[in-house]
């Protein structure tokens, strides 16, 4: 679904009056799960978008039409979140979450639409958060902080869709920056812009097509286990607040005090965050061989001290290695599915579309979806 298409159908539906907005999804080089225990993330914008026409309807009531999903939704702010489709819970929850901070919200009409596939770790649905949370802003003239913007779509998650996610989908839908990476950090909010821009290297994704049903029960699982790591920890150093605060080295004095699987997940979040502050350095020397090695070593990570890889990811991770000119791979985003991230050398994404897709096809039956996306700007109008 185009911005035109999104336009046209609002205006069909309830007239020609309306503002547009759009929010990127997002790609992640580097750092994964590290956002909820205040580490290092590298993610940025890319050129895929939820599309949203909207305006204030002189009512209470929010409507709300997904062009893509052929359904609509009206509600109020009492509404029960099940008595509402999956994708409405988005919306209704930013809506939820800003009237709860004792704003008072217009209703509207609204049609959304957009190009991001759905299930496929590319933050749909940090987009979609995204960009009811500007349209709010917008009509209601709240003034909100671009951080507001993006904390109001991390907290639906929370409270309304059930997924305790960190910062770095929100925060990259509403930061991104054309072909810059952004270095997040996740405890204080710093961020540094780190620019990507090659000649000779592409970044594409390759998408499974996969999404397990167990994936967010998986994810909160993980993040209590993040959790119990720092509560035992926390005993031995009191200095630590989270894993952030966590070296191996404090992991192999304590190792004996954590569960083993704990003891993994610690060790997965430790390496990560060394590696993201790692991949900023050879970013800044341009050393595309060094990063790919990070990347090569953080799928090793995911799939086996994290475990939140399938087999799906690993065979697709497994066979990018065996290509000439394929610099690193790695599953990205929440895992269980979903895409890999691949730095490739540009002479030869042929090749590698063509090794990939007939590996895929031969294990799994069905071909795999390419997306050679391009690092863009964050959500607009701000
Ligand atoms: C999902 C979450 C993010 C982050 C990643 C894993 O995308 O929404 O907050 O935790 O998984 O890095």
């Amino acid at each position: 679904m185009t911005e035109t298409n999104v336009a046209q159908l609002f205006q069909s539906k309830f007239g020609k009056d309306f503002f547009i907005f759009r929010a990127p999804g997002r790609i992640n080089l580097i750092g994964e799960h590290t956002d909820y225990n205040l580490g290092y993330v590298l993610p940025a914008a890319i050129n895929k978008y939820i599309y949203l026409a909207i305006h204030p309807n002189e009512t209470g009531t929010f409507h709300i039409q997904a062009a893509d999903f052929k359904e609509d939704v009206s509600f109020d702010t009492s509404f029960r979140k099940d008595a509402l489709p999956a994708w409405a819970r988005y919306p209704a929850g930013v809506i939820r979450e800003l009237s709860n901070q004792g704003y008072l919200l217009k209703g509207f009409n609204a049609v959304f639409g957009g190009d991001i596939p759905t299930g496929a770790g590319l933050s749909s649905s940090a987009a979609l958060e995204s960009v009811f949370a500007l349209a709010l802003n917008y009509m209601n003239n709240l003034k909100l902080a671009r951080i507001e913007i993006a904390r109001a779509g991390q907290q639906a998650e929370h409270h309304t869709v059930g997924v305790k996610c960190g910062i770095m989908d929100q925060f990259a839908s509403v930061f991104g920056k054309t072909n810059q990476l952004i270095r997040l950090d996740c405890r204080d909010l710093d961020y540094t812009y780190f620019p990507f821009k090659s000649r000779d290297h592409t970044l594409i994704l390759v998408n499974t097509g996969v999404s397990h049903a167990l994936a967010e029960s998986a994810y909160n699982e993980r993040r209590e286990q993040c959790e119990e790591g720092v509560r035992v920890l926390a005993e031995r150093f009191p200095g630590v607040r989270s894993l952030r605060d966590v070296s191996k080295e404090m992991l192999r004095v304590a190792e004996k005090d954590l569960e083993p699987v704990v003891l993994k997940r610690c060790e997965f979040v430790a390496e990560e965050n060394e590696r993201v502050i790692r991949t900023c350095k050879a970013l800044e020397r341009g050393d595309m061989v060094k990063i790919g090695e990070f990347m090569w070593d953080s799928h090793q990570g995911l799939r086996h001290k994290y475990e939140v890889s399938c087999r799906e990811l690993d065979l697709l991770v497994e066979t990018a290695k065996t290509i000439s000119g394929v610099t690193g791979a790695r599953m990205m985003g929440g895992g269980f599915g979903g895409c890999t991230i691949n730095l490739l050398e540009t002479r030869q994404v042929n090749l590698f579309k063509e090794v990939t897709s007939e590996k895929f096809n031969k294990q799994f039956q069905s071909h795999p979806e390419y997306y050679e996306v391009t690092i863009a700007d964050g959500a607009t109008p701000q």
